[in-house]
């Protein structure tokens, strides 16, 4: 549904590595022998966490087969839709899930399967970022950017998706049993407006990935689901192109991350 290019997942990976200080994660982990990586996209996650961790045993799963053919020996890739019934031999030491919540349907059976997969003292972590522009000095507000996200969320909405969903990702994982969540929040500057070296430079790299996906997923979204004219869409990318530029509206999306681990007596 929404257009993603292996080029830019992997933009995305190396953005989300930065906000992390260079690493795959947040979970204490403790030699974790089973990883399932849901929703895997290029597998590049997976890859580099089973070069990390050489004695796990890594699976990333995706809808599409996009994943290279070389891997590390401990690292494989299946084709499977994460909302259909798990079907695991054994169950994981640590699930992890990156960029999934535009994409998914059913939370409830997305959390109720990582509950029912996890081991005792397993973790589950979920790095999501919001495609909602926040600005807190009101620089967004009024701008073809902020019009086209609110356009953009509404239309997603109406293909039975929510880009959103991760705000609600702690209380859907309190539903099933988890305890001891942990969400942290890292404003992801839009552009290199902000200051600091750090910042600058995941502005720089946010602001690519934004300008290199914003066409095909604006006019897959604006005329598959809100009706538009694609030179109706094509007219509104250009403002939208140019705010994304602008240094003077210091907007920001939030990348959040949730942690918890799975305790064998925390259901019902
Ligand atoms: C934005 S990408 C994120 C890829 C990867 N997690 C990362 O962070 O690099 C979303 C991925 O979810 C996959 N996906 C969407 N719906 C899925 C489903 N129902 N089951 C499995 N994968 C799905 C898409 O094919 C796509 O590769």
């Amino acid at each position: 549904m929404i257009i993603n290019q292996p080029t830019t997942l992997d933009l995305q990976h190396a953005i989300a590595k930065l906000l992390l200080k260079g690493n795959l994660g947040l979970a204490p982990l403790d030699k974790p022998r089973r990883v399932l990586d849901i929703g895997t996209g290029t597998g590049i996650w997976a890859i580099e966490f089973a070069e990390e961790f050489p004695d796990s045993d890594v699976l990333g799963t995706d809808l599409s087969p996009i994943q290279p053919e070389y891997l590390p020996p401990n690292c494989r890739f299946e084709v499977d839709d994460v909302e259909d019934e798990w079907i695991y031999s054994s169950k994981f030491d640590y699930i992890h899930g990156r960029h999934l919540c535009a994409f998914l349907k059913n939370f409830d059976h997305l959390f109720q399967s990582i509950f029912d997969n996890l081991n005792p003292g397993g973790w589950v972590e979920f790095q999501e970022t919001v495609i909602d522009f926040k600005s807190v000095d009101g620089t967004v507000e009024g701008t073809a950017l902020q019009r086209w996200n609110l356009l953009l969320l509404e239309g997603i909405r109406k293909m039975g998706r929510n880009a959103t969903a991760a705000t609600r990702y702690k209380k859907w994982m309190e539903e099933k049993g988890f305890v001891n969540i942990v969400e942290k929040r890292f404003p992801v500057p839009m552009n290199p407006w902000a200051k600091g070296r750090n910042e600058k430079m995941i502005g720089a790299m946010q602001m690519t990935n934004n300008l290199e996906g914003v066409d095909g997923l604006t006019m897959a979204v604006f005329t598959r689901s809100l009706g538009w004219q694609p030179e109706d869409v094509e007219k509104l990318l250009v403002d939208v192109r140019r705010d994304m530029q602008d240094r003077k509206i210091h907007a920001f999306i939030t990348m959040q991350v949730f942690l918890t681990f799975y305790q064998a007596r925390a259901k019902g």
